[in-house]
Formats: C-alpha cells, sequence, structure tokens
C-alpha cells in the first residue's frame, strides 16, 4: 500500500521572506527529452527532482539513454542521437504525468521499435485521443484503451510518418509538442496551428539544440490576422526531419505554477512580503500574473533577464486587497494550471470573479472546476461550477475537510486558502504534491505558512 499524506493548515498567519522555489517542471520534462536525442553531452541546472519530470527521465534510461543525476538540479545526459533510442524492455510507467505521455507518444510513433505507455489512475482516465488522432493522420499506430486512454500500445512505424498541416481544436502545449516531436521523424513538413498561443518551451528548446524549426506568430485567421483579434492570435509552427540536435547547457529557471501558490498566498494574507528568485517569465505562462494585477494585487517584475532562451525574474509581491473579475479568456490558456489557486484568489476578493471558456479544466489531473467548487463549498464559499469555468462570489472563508482527488494543484491551493480562514483546514490525499513541488510544506512554513502533515 502506498502511503497517504494529509495536510492540516491552521488559520491565519502572512508570509515573509525570499524563496527559490524548484524548477520548471514544463522544461525540466523537455531538457531530458532533447538532451536525450542530441548529439554530445547536454548539462542540466535547475532540474525538477519531482515525481512527473523523474518518470520521463526514467522513460530515457529505460530506452538505453545514460544519464546521472538528478543531484542537486544538477542532471548529464549522454545524449544518443536522434536515431539512437533502443527498445525498452518493458512498459514505460509514467505515474501521474500527462506531459511525458502525450509529449512521448509523439516522440515513439516515429521509432524503430514498439512501446507501451502506463501511467496511475488519474493519468489512466485522461483523454489521448487529442495526441492518437493527428498522429494517425500522420501514419501512427497506435491503440489506445476503449476510450481512447491509456495504456497507449505505439507499433514503431520508423521511416512510414507523413507530415500533416494540423489546426488544433484545443489550445495545448501539450498536442503541440507531440507533434512537433513526431515532425522530427516524418516526410515533408509537419506544421501545427493553435487556436491561441499555448506555451512555447518546446520551439524554444528545439531552437536551442539546434534543430530548425519555423515559427509565425501572425496567421490570419477567418480573414483576420492575429494582431486585430482580440487578445492573442493563432500562431503556426513548422518542422520537419532536416536537422540535428546539438547538445546544449540548460538552467531551468524556477516553476512561476509552483510560484503561483505564494504569489497568491502573500496577496491574501494581509502584512505578507514575498521575493520569488529566478521565476521564468516566459510570456505564454504570464497569465496568473496578469489576472491577479487585474484584481488589484502588488506584483512587481525586478531583474528581469534571459537564462537559456527564457525570461526570467525575481517577483515581489505584497499583500494588497483584491476585488472580483471577469477574466478574459485571452489569459486562460496563460494561466492554465493556476486555476486552482485563482479560485482561492477570487474566494478572498471583493464582489464576484466569473472564469469562462476553461473546460480544458475538466480533464486535468482531476475535474478541477468540480473538485475546487466542491471544496470551496466545503469550505463555506459561493462557488457555483459551469461547463466551462466558475462564478465565484468572494467573502470570507471557513474551515473543514477537503479532498484534493490526488491532484497536486488542489491540494497546495487549499493549503493557501487557510491564510485567510477562520478555522482550520484538513486535506486529505496530498501524496501528489510529489509530482510537481517536492518541499512545499517545508518552504510554504519558512515563509509563515502553519502546515504540518500528517502520513499514514
Ligand atoms: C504542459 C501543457 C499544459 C499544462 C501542463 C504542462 C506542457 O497542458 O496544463 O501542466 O508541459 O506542455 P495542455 O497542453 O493539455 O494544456
Amino acid at each position: 500500500m502506498s502511503k497517504s499524506i494529509t495536510f492540516k493548515v491552521q488559520p491565519g498567519g502572512t508570509l515573509h521572506g525570499e524563496v527559490r522555489v524548484p524548477g520548471d517542471k514544463s522544461i525540466s520534462h523537455r531538457s531530458i527529452m532533447l538532451g536525450s536525442l542530441a548529439d554530445g553531452t547536454t548539462h542540466v541546472t535547475g532540474f525538477l527532482e519531482a515525481e512527473d519530470a523523474l518518470a520521463t527521465l526514467q522513460a530515457f534510461k529505460d530506452m538505453g539513454v545514460v544519464i546521472e543525476g538528478p543531484e542537486n538540479g544538477q542532471v548529464t545526459i549522454h545524449g544518443v542521437g536522434k536515431h539512437g533510442l533502443k527498445a525498452p524492455k518493458g512498459e514505460l510507467y509514467l505515474g501521474n504525468s500527462g506531459t511525458s505521455m502525450r509529449l512521448l507518444s509523439g516522440l515513439l510513433a516515429g521509432q524503430a521499435f514498439d512501446s507501451v505507455l502506463t501511467g496511475d489512475k488519474s493519468l489512466s482516465g485522461r483523454p489521448m485521443k487529442r495526441v492518437t488522432a493527428p498522429l494517425a493522420e500522420m501514419g501512427a499506430d497506435i491503440k489506445t484503451a476503449e476510450q481512447g486512454t491509456a495504456p497507449l500500445r505505439i507499433f514503431g512505424r520508423a521511416g512510414q510518418l507523413k507530415g500533416i498541416d494540423y489546426t488544433m481544436p484545443m489550445a495545448s502545449a501539450q498536442v503541440k509538442s507531440c507533434l512537433l516531436l513526431a515532425g522530427m521523424y516524418a516526410q515533408g513538413e509537419t506544421s501545427v496551428t493553435e487556436p491561441a498561443p499555448t506555451r512555447d518551451h518546446t520551439e524554444r528548446m528545439l531552437a536551442g539544440f539546434a534543430y530548425p524549426v519555423k515559427r509565425q506568430d501572425n496567421i490570419a485567421k477567418d480573414g483576420v490576422y492575429a494582431a486585430d483579434l482580440p487578445g492573442a492570435g493563432a500562431a503556426k509552427v513548422t518542422i520537419t526531419a532536416e536537422g540535428q540536435l546539438k547538445a546544449t547547457d540548460i538552467d531551468v529557471p524556477s516553476d512561476i505554477s509552483s510560484a503561483a501558490f505564494f504569489l497568491v498566498g502573500a496577496s491574501i494574507a494581509p502584512g505578507s512580503d514575498v521575493l520569488l528568485k529566478h521565476v521564468g517569465i516566459n510570456p505564454t505562462r504570464t497569465g496568473v500574473i496578469d489576472i491577479l494585477k487585474l484584481m488589484g494585487a502588488n506584483i512587481e517584475i525586478l531583474n528581469q533577464r534571459e537564462v537559456g532562451g527564457e525570461p526570467v525574474a525575481d517577483l515581489h509581491v505584497v499583500y494588497s486587497p483584491l476585488k472580483g473579475i471577469d477574466i478574459p479568456e485571452a489569459l486562460v490558456p496563460l494561466a492554465i494550471d493556476e486555476f486552482p489557486v485563482l479560485f482561492v484568489a477570487a474566494a478572498c476578493a471583493e464582489g464576484q470573479t466569473r472564469l469562462t471558456g476553461a473546460e480544458e479544466l475538466r480533464v486535468k489531473e482531476s475535474d478541477r472546476i468540480q473538485v475546487m467548487a466542491d471544496g470551496l463549498q466545503i469550505l463555506g464559499v459561493s462557488a457555483e461550477p459551469t461547463a466551462d469555468g466558475m462564478i465565484i462570489q468572494g467573502g470570507t472563508i471557513g474551515g473543514g475537510e477537503v479532498i484534493s482527488h490526488g491532484d497536486h494543484r488542489i491540494a497546495m491551493s487549499f493549503a493557501i486558502a487557510a491564510l485567510k480562514a477562520s478555522k482550520s483546514i484538513t486535506i486529505h490525499d496530498c501524496e501528489n504534491v510529489n509530482t510537481s513541488f517536492p518541499g512545499f510544506k517545508t518552504l510554504a512554513q519558512q515563509l509563515g505558512l502553519s502546515i504540518a502533515e500528517e502520513i499514514l
């Protein structure tokens, strides 16, 4: 039996201090994937030593790549070249990690060997047709379970994939990245057009490894150019098999999705003042800052610099009363992982906050609309789930027992809610915090949260 972790968080308190949260999960995954396929040795620093990124690392070891570490965030990858992966001896188990499964499905579709991708209960319930359907159009041979879910049985079609020109029905960086990785093994051009900008770490890192990718950021949609559309518009990325990856060094910035818990915590707890160091502020990830600022948060972006092709800064956040807003839909893909904690911000704001256009939240590690609405209601907050979002009346937060449903970001969000609660909050099912934010409890304690852990 695996252990079960419960968080018990005492109400109130303030957050104070300077911290560096762990490395970016998306960039950590990609560093292992591209470093493994490169010619030469790649050194990674700031690697996220959490279960999700470690699942990717193990998968590449299982395919014959020699990887040293991680040790204090340092990983050395002895790249095997684009065609150097070997057939794994068994199934590749990817735990809770959707990014590992969706990106690997594209990469493995064009290999000279077969493979099977499996995951935990949550990952085995998540939709995989969004990758297997376009991959099938490219000529891939992948069998899913009946509902279009994992396990994925991939029959390698080396030399037989064909490029496609694909417009994604949803704004998904995982689908885009999956198809770009498959495109590295396909005949002709593979192009992906996105309905709204999504995180572009794959494109940036491919360029960092000297692999040619063509990016167009201003595609006409229904005769209107992206620049003229409200918010952001469609972008198109194109890749071919013509290229090699050249090993490089990667400095992984802190994950803005982990920093988000303290951006919200310091914004809602009177008297708070926190400096979050070396945080990745890629413009495809900063929706959480924009949304909090629209709500009245006091966040300064300091010491902005570029590290290995990714923008990085220190974020200084000081308490400021928040007000409810209608969240602009254009910001949704740019803050997609931060809504659980943004719902907590909304519960503490004056007035109503309304989120629309975020149906993707229903197919994350849990149904984040339902699970957050259920938990907030238990805590006495008026939170009404809708098909594609939520309507929250800000006010007071009570206390009680909530369930995270094994979703790391739900667990951490309710821990942060305790800063503004009138009674203690108990959160069940918190084991998976280790998938993205190892050391969350200790770091949160260091900043001033009264959080204790019970391990059964
Ligand atoms: C990710 C993309 C996003 C995000 C996930 C990580 C990535 O998923 O929610 O945590 O690293 O590409 P979608 O592409 O499904 O939106």
